[in-house]
């Protein structure tokens, strides 16, 4: 059995990495930070896991997480960079769902997270892990940076169009939609997060620059294998009032070559063997609840016009999002099967 660290326990990625890893048969957790509620067993917190943990928080302790084959980092950004070096010299892996191990460019991750990189070798070593478009590295990391919420949307919508070797798009003409559940935002309590700013209510936020729109231009970058063409994409998020779930509406201009192209077939032939990946029929419309609580990323396409492509993706933001994603990221790096622990079916309606 693999030993499991996972810090941060008290937040919703961290919870959603305990309901998932307590069901896969191949891990046990071994130890559960929090700050604030040490000494608390998780079952009083968290009822929904009575009866399946005895588990309690403890606060971090960096010997006892040494002890893990693999420390999930389930906490805001700059918490897993402090830790990571000695981790790893420790045999212990690391996989973080924040950002300290997304962005490579370092300029944009200290423009954007307002923090110095405090190991940048480690981040040089690491792996972006989007387990579709980066298997091969994964599996010989020892640090992976989970990608954002929003970023998966948004590759696995478009990696088959950016990894044709036929120029099927305009690059700059890329606009993404896209809506996210409150969940998105954490479990820590915020005055523009609660339940009579967000019910009934809708807005766009991060309007002017949001943190994902670096990373996303620098992962088209390194799926499409051309520097420099994505930087004016426009992304746009939006909050709605539904707990989890998230859609991205992405539009995006063809070339003539595109406009001749059989895309559905190019998706259908590009996902083929993935199993969390589902595209479905054209002009299908693919809904948050189908996939709420699965690891599981649906896509669907238009074509409004003969050179405008519409790509609908959604996944569950905590699950496909940051916890699922990170659990098939540790099944890659301790060579189990893909989807141990990760084949729940979404819970409709
Ligand atoms: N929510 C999503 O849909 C989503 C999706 C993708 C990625 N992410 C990323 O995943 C990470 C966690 O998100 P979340 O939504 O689970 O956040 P959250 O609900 O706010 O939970 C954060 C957790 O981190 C702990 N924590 C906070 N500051 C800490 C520190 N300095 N040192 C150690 N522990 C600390 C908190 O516990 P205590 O205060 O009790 O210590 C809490 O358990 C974030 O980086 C987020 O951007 C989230």
């Amino acid at each position: 059995m693999v030993s499991v660290g996972i810090v941060g326990g008290t937040g919703y990625t961290g919870v959603e990495l305990l309901r998932l890893l307590l069901r896969h048969p191949q891990v046990t957790v071994r130890t559960l930070t929090s700050r604030t509620e040490a000494g608390k067993r998780v079952a009083d917190m968290f009822p929904s896991l009575r009866g399946h943990t005895d588990l309690e928080f403890s606060d971090l302790d960096l010997e006892q997480l040494k002890q893990c084959d693999v420390v999930f980092f389930a906490t805001p950004h700059g918490v897993a960079m402090q830790h990571a070096e000695q981790l790893v010299a420790a045999n212990t892996k690391v996989i973080d769902l924040a950002a300290d191990f997304r962005l490579q460019d370092l300029e944009q991750f200290e423009k954007w997270y307002g923090l110095q990189h405090s190991c940048p070798q480690i981040l040089k070593d690491s792996a972006y892990g989007l387990t579709e478009l980066n298997r091969e590295k994964i599996k010989q990391a020892s640090v992976i940076g989970n990608p954002g919420c929003y970023p998966t949307t948004v590759q696995l919508g478009l990696a088959p169009l950016l990894q044709s070797k036929n120029n099927l798009i305009q690059p700059s003409s890329i606009i993404i939609d896209a809506k996210s559940g409150v969940s998105g935002a954490g479990r820590k309590a915020s005055l523009g997060m609660i339940y009579s700013e967000n019910a009934d209510n809708f807005k766009a936020y991060g309007v002017a620059g949001h943190r994902h729109h670096p990373e996303i231009v620098e992962a088209l970058e390194n799926i499409s294998g051309q520097k420099g063409v994505f930087d004016s994409i426009i992304f746009v998020p939006h909050l709605v009032p539904m707990i989890r779930g998230m859609l991205s509406t992405i539009y995006v201009d063809l070339t003539d070559e595109g406009a001749n192209t059989d895309l559905q077939s190019l998706y259908e032939h590009f996902y083929k063997d993935e199993k969390f990946v589902d595209v479905m029929p054209a002009n299908s419309s693919p809904e948050t609840r189908s996939v709420r609580g699965a690891n599981e990323l649906r896509i669907a396409l238009y074509k409004p016009q003969p050179n405008k492509l519409i790509v609908l993706s959604v996944q569950d933001n905590l699950v496909k999002g940051a916890a699922g994603q990170a659990v098939q990221n540790m099944n890659l790096m301790f060579n189990f099967a893909e989807d141990a622990g990760l084949t729940g079916i979404g819970l409709l309606p």
